[in-house]
């Protein structure tokens, strides 16, 4: 018995059963060259966040595109990737903890994984358990260049923990990261260039007084999808950490058109009404972290609110002649949220299903 109805390869993207997460391949492959391309024109390394598409067939073509390798945020994306062959990892996030650091140590044996710290006790229990296993893992020092999440001051404390790593056994002392994230979606141009510049600068700077003091720092990443123009053209940044260019969300082409939207939810209407018709897609298909989702088509429509499996559209112009059975695209404001609920990627061509593709690190979030 199947549990979930999977379109065959061939089927017109319309008559697929949404909700549906669907990917126009061919701009999402742009996407991926486009990014590269630049990359290439500025001598700067790609090295994409996977948290966004979660999936080792994504990743697989950004490293054939010409990319370094890949960002995870967690041990399970990693697992998943180095599962399937992806061999270049960095983990931008703390990994804590006796267990998930021997779940490192296991990965650390199979691939060339780097990690990200900010504090002492983490870096000195990571050391022990990657000497106890015979493994040695590539470790970075997040910097705090404004976002203020997480990340050491930039300066003394930067160079300190990086000291402690580079005399630690177990480790290899790679350099540090700095995500300016506050910045990376802001709609001012002018405010979004200062502010990733001002990271970057910070970045830099703290790059250069550790090696003063004596140390071989390697990477210097940085960048977000919003930033990757501005933070990719300062001296001393080493490769960029987009994620979101592959497909782009409602929240990021509020920022800027260089890449275009490869992502999309088909909905089917299962209810009409006065000036309003309900979808079948809530909460549970698509995010609303970062505000409703867009109407793409018909035109006309609005998305006024969400519950779990209702998405209600005020309806004007070509959405008013909406009947239920017909499809609606949706465009998710947050990619990476939407993309986290979803079983299946349905990636379209020439308007039939391409493939239905399993999303494999979704949900991995330990
Ligand atoms: C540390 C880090 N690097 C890179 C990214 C990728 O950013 P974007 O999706 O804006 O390209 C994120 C996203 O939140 C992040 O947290």
């Amino acid at each position: 018995m199947t549990t979930e109805y999977i379109a065959a390869p061939g089927t017109p993207e319309l008559e697929l059963e949404t909700p549906a997460l669907v990917i126009d391949i061919d701009v999402a492959e742009s996407n991926i060259e486009r990014l590269q391309q630049w990359g290439r024109d500025n001598n700067m390394d790609i090295r994409p966040h996977s948290k966004t598409h979660k999936t080792p067939f994504f990743a697989r073509k950004q490293i054939e595109a010409g990319a370094i390798g890949v960002c995870c945020a967690k041990v399970g994306e990693a697992e998943v990737m180095v599962a399937a062959g992806i061999k270049d990892i960095m983990i931008t996030n703390q990994i804590i903890g006796e267990q998930k650091l021997r779940r490192l140590a296991s990965l650390a044996g199979e691939a060339n994984l780097v990690v990200a710290v900010e504090s002492e006790g983490n870096t000195r229990q990571m050391s022990e358990i990657m000497t106890a296993a015979g493994v040695e893992i590539g470790v970075i020092v997040e910097v705090n260049t404004g976002m203020n999440r997480c990340g050491t001051a930039p300066g003394e404390e930067t160079i300190v923990l990086s000291k402690m790593i580079d005399a630690l056994p177990g480790l290899r002392y790679d350099g540090m990261m700095g995500y300016e994230g506050h910045v990376v979606a802001n709609r001012d141009e002018a405010e979004r260039r200062a502010g990733a510049l001002a990271s970057a600068t910070t970045l830099v700077d703290t790059a250069e007084q550790t090696r003063a003091a004596g140390l071989d720092v390697k990477i210097v990443s940085a960048a977000g999808t919003g930033t990757y123009n501005i933070t990719g053209k300062v001296d001393g940044i080493t490769d960029l950490q987009c994620g979101s260019y592959i497909f782009m969300d409602g929240d990021y082409l509020g920022v800027f058109d260089d890449f275009d939207p490869a992502l999309s939810v088909l909905t089917t209407v299962i209810s009409v009404q006065d000036g309003y018709v309900v979808t079948d897609t809530g909460k549970k298909s698509i995010s609303e972290d970062r505000g409703l989702p867009d109407v793409v088509e018909p035109s006309g429509g609005t998305v006024v609110s969400l519950s779990e499996e209702h998405c209600k559209i005020e309806v004007t112009g070509d959405a008013a002649k909406l009947r239920v059975g017909d499809r609606v695209r949706l465009r998710p404001t947050h990619g990476d949220t939407t993309i986290n609920m979803h079983s299946h990627y349905f990636l379209i061509r020439d308007g039939k299903l391409e493939t239905a593709l399993e999303i494999s690190g979704r949900g991995r979030v330990r």
